[in-house]
């Protein structure tokens, strides 16, 4: 008798997504499996990766994104190994390190397809069960295979029920590329870090993120990264153009500097504090960040270098535009404080509500902590309220 039976589940994970997933959960409990293994590839022999994503991100990608998953783990050992990686040496592998338990080998239909071509299939059954996922309405195609694979080769394939989700990896990555949303088809720890690592991303972007990597701190420059995350979900939601926004969101606080280099930035870029940004001095990167998005950043799009004019304080006559790149600043995913829940979801509801909910949040926040306000704040929620935006207190 075997001590525990083990899920062996291969693949680039560039990313891991909900489909991926899925088939894991679902194989796990038609074969009563103890664990899954998601076993990170290093350099696969069917698959070209040049170009992509590290297999050291990729790994804690998937780590991430199992965190809280019961019984789905990620493994290093195709990495640890290094080169070019077989499936029989990876399973041999595992065989050598666990030989009590019994493994099953997870595999999508059209690689039970090509296993025959693969490198000493008899090796991998002699190691591992293979478990084949179907793909919609091919059940008996699938059985035909698997019986010809158990006459050539021996060993056990199993056609499990299981039916993976019309899901791929590549549409994500083009989804990230191209501004859409992707919190629909990858866990949320996967999709921050796909953010957080500005993964799949057009290469003009990863140039202005280089540069502001320079002159940010880590938090800060994490955070213009989640408002990136935060902006092209608003966008999207509110049907404006979401590769503008994660422009503008990502060179949102590109002049957040302080004391010396905030004044030596300033002089750079000619730039003349009024006195109320003198006095209010948190308010002066949001106008000398529009001006630094001109000059340093050539950006010239007036929608843009205006959310980056009012991203802190608002304006009266805010656009939906503006209200994205101002809610998207407020609410990105390492904000934390108290009713920020109710505003994330009204953000995705009702912009305007939403604004004036964040402002008197701040009102509240500032004046239970003795802080001074900024009159443009009252003049943004007023503005709001007057034209019947303003929504409930929350
Ligand atoms: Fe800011
Ligand atoms: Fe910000």
């Amino acid at each position: 008798m075997y001590d525990m039976k083990v899920g062996i589940y291969g693949g680039t994970f560039d990313p891991i997504h909900f489909g991926h997933i899925e088939i894991a959960k679902a194989v796990k409990a038609e074969l009563g499996l103890d664990s899954v293994l998601f076993v990170v590839a290093a350099d696969p022999p069917h698959k070209d990766i040049t170009g992509r994503t590290s297999a050291l991100l990729r790994l804690e990608m998937t780590e991430r994104a199992l965190k809280n998953e019961d019984g789905l783990f990620a493994s290093d050992m195709e990495i640890a190994r290094g080169g070019v990686s077989y499936t029989v040496e990876t399973l041999s592998e595992l065989k050598r390190a666990r030989p009590q338990d019994e493994l099953f080998f997870i595999m999508g239909a059209d690689m039970l397809a090509s296993f025959s071509t693969w490198y000493r299939p008899e090796g991998i059954l002699e190691c591992a069960k293979l478990a084949a996922v179907q793909r919609s309405g091919q059940a008996e195609d699938l059985k035909a295979i698997a019986d010809a694979i158990m006459r050539d080769f021996g060993g056990t394939v199993i056609v499990t029920n299981v039916c993976g989700r019309e899901l791929s990896s590549t549409e994500v990555r083009q989804s990230v590329y191209d501004a859409v949303p992707i919190d629909d088809r990858v866990p949320y720890e996967a999709e921050l870090f796909i953010y957080r690592n500005m993964l799949y991303m057009p290469e003009e972007l990863l140039l202005i993120k280089d540069r502001l990597a320079e002159r940010l701190d880590e938090a800060r420059l994490e955070h213009s990264l989640l408002t990136v995350r935060e902006a092209v979900r608003l966008a999207y939601k509110h049907g404006l153009d979401t590769k503008k926004a994660r422009l503008c969101a990502l060179v949102h606080d590109c002049a957040k500097l302080r004391g010396a280099a905030l004044e030596s930035y300033m002089k750079l870029l000619g730039f003349v504090p009024t006195a109320e940004e003198r006095k209010y001095p948190f308010t002066i990167h949001a106008r000398l960040g529009a001006l630094a998005a001109k000059k340093e950043f050539g950006i010239t799009d007036r929608e843009i270098l205006s959310a980056i004019r009012r991203h802190t304080l608002g304006s009266g006559d805010m656009t939906p535009f503006d209200e994205v790149i101002f809610l998207a600043d407020k609410l990105e995913p390492t904000r934390e404080y108290r009713k920020i829940a109710a505003l994330r979801e009204l953000a995705y509801t009702d912009q305007d509500a939403a604004v004036a909910a964040v402002i008197r949040n701040n009102i509240a926040y500032n004046k239970s902590r003795k802080m001074p306000i900024h009159p443009s704040t009252y003049e943004t929620l007023e503005a709001i309220e007057r034209r019947g935006g303003a929504g409930q207190e929350q």
